[in-house]
């Protein structure tokens, strides 16, 4: 498992690092960056990454930042190996639910409102051997429709992913996934969201927290050892993070 981590790594770099040289990618990286640090108000209305530097910069870096940190919290939580249907609502390029797919075999739907990422999740899963299926379309009405049709009986092997994706929602509209997310967690299924460990990105934290107490809901902070493989480790000191830990905040409800 591994190697084939290692090999879908490489790949990855290798394929968004074609049409740029290291400099323009270390640049795309950083400007990435400071656009979820210093343009997150424009989030919801603006893509962040607006350009193909950008996209490949989420692709090849971000994304698999993401899967090396899903993968570690996801092992370390309970319950998680027998969900066998992991919906991933905003599952961008496929990263975090693939991390979780891979070491237990769950089928994956994702969604997602951005066409060209839903092409590289399917690469992505396909590249890691894992069973997925991404559709183009909007988080919120995709978990409406999932409240709606979730049985009991269903909801008990159904696990929902929201990964680094609650924050990109405007108030409004995080309230209506607040409600369905509720419905779904009341039959039964998993709900896992993910969210930078910074408290600003996510003011609404105590809130869904709260709202989903009554269910069994806990929050944690994570720091994980950031044992990221070598050119994922090169690219991350040399865009000047030079990340020892790998971090995120999680709002579980567990299995009812
Ligand atoms: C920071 S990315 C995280 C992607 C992925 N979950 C990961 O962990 O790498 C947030 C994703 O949420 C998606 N997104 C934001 N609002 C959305 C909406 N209303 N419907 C569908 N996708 C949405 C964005 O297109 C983007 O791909």
């Amino acid at each position: 498992m591994a190697e084939r981590v290692d090999a879908w790594t490489s790949d990855l770099l290798a394929r968004h690092a074609a049409s740029l040289s290291r400099h323009e990618l270390l640049k795309c990286i950083r400007a990435l960056s400071a656009r979820y640090v210093e343009a997150r108000q424009e989030i919801s209305t603006k893509a962040p990454a607006d350009t193909a530097g950008k996209r490949a910069a989420f692709a090849a870096f971000f994304a698999p930042i993401h899967f090396f940190t899903v993968r570690a919290i996801v092992s370390s939580l309970p319950g998680t190996t027998d969900v066998t249907t992991l919906v991933d609502l905003g599952c961008g390029t496929g990263a975090a639910s693939a991390a979780w797919a891979l070491d237990t075999g769950a089928r994956v739907t994702g969604v997602d409102r951005t066409g060209w990422t839903i092409d590289e999740a399917r690469w992505n899963w396909r590249a890691l051997g894992v069973q997925g299926r991404a559709e183009r379309g909007d988080l919120v009405a995709s978990a409406d429709a999932l409240a709606r049709r979730l049985d009991v009986r269903s909801a008990r092997s159904t696990a929902v992913l929201l990964a680094w994706a609650v924050n990109e929602l405007a108030p409004p509209t995080r309230a209506r996934l607040l409600a369905a997310i509720e419905a779904m967690a009341s039959r039964g299924a998993m709900v896992l969201v993910i969210e930078p460990i910074a408290r600003r990105v996510s003011p609404w934290w105590h809130e869904w927290l709260s709202a989903l107490a009554p269910l069994g809901a806990r929050d944690a902070d994570w720091k994980v050892p950031a044992a990221l493989p070598p050119p994922l480790a090169a690219l991350d000191e040399a865009a000047g993070f030079r990340r020892e830990v790998l971090t995120a905040r999680t709002l579980l409800v567990p299995w009812a």
